[in-house]
């Protein structure tokens, strides 16, 4: 089969990297890569923000599957357009992935289905949302609906912030997607996510993880993407796992196949454990990124046949499992991401750690420079992964690896896995 990965970070790197030995695929193409996964797929430039050029590459190239990594070609409905010209796509139809791109979506869902999450209320007017304030404890929660890329979350600790925060989203502070608001009580605990391969009918567990949002050591600074990832989370007991198998998942699968919007594809639940129990806080509808790379890299079932069995709704008969390993991965990014940053920096020693035992480095925002050197090319830039027997031997093989990178204009994170 000829398969086609849509992305450039890190995530896609790990699905390539992963999918490249599949005795089932003659063909991978990813669009538009970066020059790590270059090594494993062949990359073509595309815009993979429009539908119709997607199309075309896939169509041109004759792609059987095509795999999106990352969520706006899903909320833009690239599914449903590959179905249409009779290509099988992995990943959520637009309807289906309103479960990221609408948490008025995903909590009417949750409504339907009982599951655990945070009290809530939606506002599309100024006065009723201050109204809410006033009667609600604090902290309180104040997101944009809609995708905001990580930015439309405010947590207020006093009234006068939460009334500040609802008047610069009604002036437009996170764009459209804070036209209307939603209103949540803070949940105290720690967070942890939990990811399932869906078919439309069944969940299977593709176990869990848990990343590092802040930009400082310490859990510090503004939220990133994701600053390093660990799978498995020692904060999730057996009984954990199973409670969120069947008390959020598959309820949430049931829902939504009762609906008339089945969901196929990753179904990445973010949740906050609290004293009560796991709650849900967000669903994203595709691996997360880093949690991506930490997942794979303990998967010994085949990518692709877990992917073949979501697309083609035989997951009922399939289990994927993992090594009894932990993985850890720790993010280099340029300095001042997430804020303003530059590119094009010289990255040496890439290769040579590449080649360390129990390491695979992978790359996001990397391009090859002039002078044919690996440079910078964006915020986060190399996501340096070890396996071992234990979190702590990770993270020595990881930040033991990560000196060989020669980086000067790069920095990361201390304490990855030390939570
Ligand atoms: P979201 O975009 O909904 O994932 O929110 C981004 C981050 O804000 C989450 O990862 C949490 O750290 C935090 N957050 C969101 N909602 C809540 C909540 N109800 N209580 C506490 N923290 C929250
Ligand atoms: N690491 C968080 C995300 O991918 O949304």
């Amino acid at each position: 089969m000829k398969v086609l990965v849509l992305g450039s970070g890190a995530r896609e790197h790990a699905i390539c990297w992963s999918l490249v030995n599949s005795p089932l695929i003659t063909k991978l193409i990813c669009a538009p890569g970066n020059p790590g996964i270059k090594e494993e797929a062949e990359c073509k430039d595309l815009n993979i923000n429009n539908n119709e050029d997607i199309i075309s590459l896939a169509l041109k190239e004759e792609i059987d599957l095509v795999i999106p990594g990352p969520e706006v070609p899903l909320v833009n409905g690239i599914i449903d357009e590959l179905h249409k010209v009779n290509i099988k796509a992995f990943g959520p139809s637009k309807e289906a992935s309103q479960l990221e791109g609408s948490k008025k979506f995903t909590k009417e869902i949750c409504k339907i289905a009982n599951i655990p999450t945070a009290k809530y209320g939606f506002f599309t007017n100024k006065e009723e949302a201050i109204n809410y304030i006033q009667n609600n404890d604090i902290p309180i929660v104040i997101k944009a609906d809609g995708l905001a890329a990580g930015k439309g979350v405010v947590i207020a600790e006093s009234k006068e912030e939460a009334i500040l925060a609802i008047e610069n989203s009604f002036e437009g502070a996170f764009g459209a997607a804070g036209k209307t608001i939603i209103i949540e009580e803070y949940l105290e605990g720690i967070e942890a996510s939990y990811f399932a391969l869906c078919d439309g009918k069944t969940a299977i567990p593709l176990t869990n993880a848990q990343d590092h949002k802040r930009v400082g050591d310490g859990d510090t600074g503004p939220n990133t993407g994701g600053m390093g990832a660990f799978s498995p989370t020692p904060n999730l007991s057996d009984d954990d796992n199973e409670y969120i198998l069947n008390n959020i998942i598959k309820p949430t699968l049931l829902t939504m196949h009762e609906k008339g919007t089945p969901f196929q594809g990753i179904l990445y639940a973010g949740l906050m454990l609290t004293s009560k129990g796991p709650k849900l806080i967000e669903y994203n509808v595709r691996f997360g990124d880093p949690e991506c790379q930490v997942i794979l890299a303990r998967m010994k079932s085949n990518l692709f046949e877990a992917i073949l069995a979501a697309v083609d709704h035989t997951l009922d008969n399939f289990h994927v499992r993992f090594y009894d390993e932990v993985s850890l991965t720790v993010v280099m990014a340029s300095k001042g991401y997430p804020g303003k940053y530059n590119n094009g920096s010289i990255i040496d020693g890439v290769a040579e750690t590449n080649n360390i035992e129990n390491i695979k480095v992978f790359h996001a925002g990397t391009k090859i420079g002039p002078d044919q050197k690996l440079v910078s090319n964006g915020g986060r830039v190399l996501s340096v992964t070890a396996n071992a027997k234990s979190m702590e031997e990770a993270r020595k093989i990881a930040y033991n690896a990560i000196e060989n990178i020669k980086w000067p204009e790069g920095f990361y994170r201390k304490d990855i896995g030390q939570k």
